[in-house]
């Protein structure tokens, strides 16, 4: 029986039928998130008949070798499992494209290939290329794309580009990615991925704040406390990670992008409208509100960065993060990061928010806790012990997606007694299955022409202005602060701890 409560009440833009042309498709992104996403669309009826994934890469490879590997990966990766059937005709619409990333003459050729694949199997002419390679060559796979024409829509049609992160590695950097992009894209054609703004919990913060009428009246300065955010992950550096993450660190890796995001959702303003721009407009004004930490001071004042020395994860030893795989032996780089922000609006004006993310801390998990105030000190606040805790309003954004709210309760009996009790909302359970991965719905979002989830050029740039600070602090500053330090398997540095202590506030236990 159809769950009345999925059925979709929003009409959407339709995805259309097109090619998905991938760079840098011998990946790990390719194998274990878009194509298996790509699979799972079409196992749930939602791809648009027509739909063709053209890999680009510069290894030698046949398409049989191409789906080949694939597949292998597919039958470990996909959401719903692999059936043998539907994979025999989604394959088919499979090809791979061998070329160096500057190779004038390989997007000739691959120019004509579109166009054969087109008129063999019906296609109408509609691109999106996906730019999934290693970042250096973001830069020439757009140059050399508008070389070969194929930025320009055929008539009636579209090009579409879909941009991976990182998207720079600072403030310049990224507006120069950003002029190359709006070179031979339209602003409108770009969509800069952020991973997290599909997940669907990320998705479902506007409508807990914006379709239920008892939130938004309490959402301030005069109800609530302060708001954390957490992203915790119990792996470190493996399958050779440490090369790329020792040149980013947790900040840039997680800060700048995801979890800079989901604090924009969970505090801007209502929108006027649900477009891309509507939304969009709202989210880069909290991003443009943040309060600077512009001096070493400041950051040393309102950031913690440490690393992991050597502990246990999930009862297995694991090495401490300068001891590992590809990183130096020497490295400063971050691979816990918590940070203390101020939004300077009126509607958040004295409320700290903080946010911490850190490998190798005891558990997977990602949330958003809202903490409101506490009750005045009249009636059960005399009681002895006072009331145990304030509300607390947890989204969890993963895994076991869900909303919990935390109310006081008298505990059942003849005396006055009061406990914490939990309101609680899972997703698995209210909606009968689970959640699409983001890549999913943002995929289909992109053949739809709909950027409303994905990141707008003014977002990324505001964003890297605030991080920037904080990293010439670490870098280049002549009295940086501090790097701390945690045992892996631990929630994090004491001096994290010590940053919400000075507010009076401690990290929620997750
Ligand atoms: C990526 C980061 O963007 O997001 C990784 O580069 C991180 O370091 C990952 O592990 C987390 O994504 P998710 O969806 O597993 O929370």
């Amino acid at each position: 029986m159809t769950n009345p409560f999925r059925e979709d009440l929003v009409s959407r833009s339709r995805p259309e039928p097109c090619t998905v042309v991938i760079f840098g498709a011998t990946g790990d992104l390719t194998h274990r998130k878009l194509v298996p996403a790509i699979y799972n669309l079409a196992v749930d009826g939602e791809l648009p008949p027509g739909v063709k994934i053209l890999g680009f890469a510069r290894r030698e490879k046949s398409d049989e070798e191409f789906r080949k590997g694939l597949e292998e990966l597919n039958r470990k990766v996909s959401r719903s499992g692999h059936d043998d059937t539907i994979w025999g005709k989604f394959v088919d619409n499979i090809h791979y494209h061998q070329s160096e990333f500057d190779e004038t003459d390989g997007y000739k050729r691959l120019a004509e290939r579109l166009d054969t694949i087109d008129r063999d199997r019906g296609g109408k002419g509609n691109r999106l290329f996906y730019i999934a390679s290693a970042p250096e060559f973001f830069d020439v796979i757009l140059e050399k794309l508008k070389e070969a024409g194929l930025n320009e829509a055929k008539d009636g049609c579209w090009a579409r580009v879909i941009v991976e992160k990182p998207f720079g590695t600072d403030l310049k950097t990224a507006q120069h990615l950003n002029e190359v992009v709006n070179r031979t894209f339209h602003e409108k054609d770009t969509y800069r991925i952020d991973h997290y703004l599909g997940k669907e919990t990320a998705q479902n913060i506007m409508v807990l704040r914006f379709a239920n009428a008892i939130f938004e009246p309490l959402w301030n300065n005069r109800y609530i406390s302060h708001v954390q955010v957490t992203c915790a992950e119990n792996l470190g550096m493996e399958g050779g990670r440490g090369g790329y993450y020792d040149t980013a660190g947790a900040l840039r890796d997680m800060v700048q992008n995801h979890l800079l995001q989901l604090l924009s959702l969970i505090t801007m303003e209502p929108p006027t409208d649900l477009s891309a721009d509507g939304v969009r407009d709202e989210k880069v004004k909290v991003i443009r509100s943040l309060r600077q930490w512009d001096t070493p001071e400041k950051v040393a004042e309102n950031v913690v960065r440490a690393q992991y020395t050597k502990g246990f994860v999930d009862g297995k030893e694991v090495p401490g993060y300068r001891e590992e795989d590809r990183v130096d032996p020497e490295s400063m780089t971050e691979a816990y990061v918590a940070v203390r922000l101020m939004i300077d609006t009126w509607r958040w004006s004295g409320v700290p928010f903080y946010i911490r993310m850190g490998k190798q801390l005891p558990k997977k998990a990602t949330e958003i806790s809202v903490h409101f105030k506490a009750p005045p000190c009249v009636l059960f606040n005399a009681l002895p012990g006072g009331v145990p805790g304030a509300n607390v309003l947890v989204i969890r954004i993963q895994p076991d997606e869900g909303i919990s709210l935390r109310m006081v309760s008298k505990i059942p009996g003849t005396s006055l007694r009061l406990e914490p009790v939990k309101m609680d909302f899972h997703y698995a359970t209210s909606f009968g299955k689970g959640s699409p991965e983001a890549y999913e719905r943002l995929l289909l979002d992109a053949m739809a022409g709909d950027a409303t989830l994905f990141a707008r050029r003014d977002e990324v740039e505001e964003a890297w202005k605030f991080i920037d600070h904080i990293e010439h602090a670490w870098h280049q500053s002549d009295t940086p602060p501090p790097m701390a330090e945690y045992v892996a398997g631990t929630w994090g540095p004491k001096e994290a701890d010590e940053l919400l202590q000075r507010d009076g506030n401690s990290w929620r236990r997750l």
